[in-house]
């Protein structure tokens, strides 16, 4: 029996953002953003909705796909920083919206990387309790548009709201690899103040006082984390392929995560990766932080773009730091 991915979703909120829209709201222009950023538009959550609410559509569709119900899942790992609470989880959340009561639970915060570091931990419980844990759902759900201040050009421009769903299971007509070849996985908590949220957790909770100073907003060094991303994402790429021995021109597909296409460009040359082999959808969606990897795997597999046994290097940098690469066989 292999582990395998069951089958994929997503879900981006309807409202669109469009990089005019930005103009008329900070001191940007389409021009800087989409030389700058890549970016074009960009989806926002409507009022009433939350990361479970976007997470639990995602999810839904990838069982659906599968041909599973909440009742089939015996994990839910949510890779989120943006949870709809401190606690409860979100993945918590999701299993009530699903029916999912033989589930255990969990949230996961490593920011952009989140949906790699969920893979990674998904499958290591499958791989390690195959008795006991066969079917885990793991989503990458964001709403960064909650976190980031409307009056600051140099984050309102960068993200976007979305949900990224992969069903992992045992297949047990399937003796071939699992889907999980090579990863390659780090942590650099020494950079954590590159990119973070001041306020809100125990170490300065919410006061009028920190409302006032804006720390509860995504604080950003761009210029360190863009280097810093770069060489994190080539250095892990070219490791998980070393461990697979497969080269970049066997890969089938290459999903950077999508924060800025710059970025997306520095790594897919510094790779060797072909303009055809790298997908993009950063012009659509933004940065959508845990969510854009599924979000990509999904918009392959529904355009038939995947075919068994493919390819795919799929990698990922975030706050914390956080980064990895991981070579997927679909
Ligand atoms: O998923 C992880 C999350 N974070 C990231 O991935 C971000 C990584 N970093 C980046 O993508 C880039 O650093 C940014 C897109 C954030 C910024 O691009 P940059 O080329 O590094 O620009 P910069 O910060 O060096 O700013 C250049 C200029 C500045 O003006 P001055 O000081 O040269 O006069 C900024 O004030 O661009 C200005 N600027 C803008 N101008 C128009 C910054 N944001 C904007 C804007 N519109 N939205």
């Amino acid at each position: 029996m292999s582990i395998r991915i069951l089958a994929t979703g997503s879900y981006v909120p309807e409202r669109i953002l469009s990089n005019a829209d930005l103009e008329k709201m900070v001191d940007t222009s389409d021009e800087w953003i989409r030389t700058r950023t890549g970016i074009q538009s960009r989806h926002l959550g409507a009022p009433e909705q939350a990361s479970s609410d976007l997470a639990t559509i995602a999810a839904e569709r990838a069982l659906q796909k599968a041909g599973l119900t909440g009742k089939d899942l015996d994990a839910i790992l949510v890779a989120t920083i943006t949870p709809d609470h401190a606690f409860p989880s979100t993945a918590c959340l999701v299993q009530k919206n699903i029916g999912a009561a033989g589930a255990f639970c969990f949230d996961m915060a490593a920011a952009c990387s989140g949906l790699i570091y969920a893979l990674q931990t998904g499958y290591s419980l499958i791989k390690a309790t195959p008795s006991i844990y066969r079917r885990v759902l793991v989503i990458g759900v964001e709403m960064p548009t909650r976190m980031v201040d409307w009056t600051n050009r140099n984050t309102c421009v960068l993200f976007g709201d979305g949900a990224g769903a992969v069903i992992l299971g045992l297949d047990e007509a399937d003796n071939g690899p699992d889907f999980l070849v090579a990863s390659d996985l780090h942590t650099d908590g020494t950079l954590c103040d590159l990119l973070k949220l001041p306020a809100g957790g125990s170490r300065a909770p919410a006061t009028a006082e920190t409302v006032a100073n804006k720390m509860h907003y995504i604080h950003m060094e761009g210029r360190e984390v863009f280097k810093n991303a770069v060489a994190g994402m080539v250095n892990s790429s070219r490791a998980a392929l070393e461990r697979a021995g497969v080269k970049v021109e066997d890969v089938r597909w290459v999903i950077p995560h999508q924060a800025n296409i710059r970025i997306i460009d520095a790594v897919s040359q510094r790779l060797g990766a072909t303009a055809e082999q790298v997908y993009t959808n950063i012009d659509r969606m933004g940065n959508t932080s845990a969510a854009s990897i599924g979000i990509c795997l999904d918009e392959l597999a529904e355009a038939g773009k995947l075919s068994s046994g493919d390819r795919v290097l799929i990698t990922a940098f975030g706050g914390g730091l956080t980064w990895g690469a991981m070579l997927i066989c679909w």
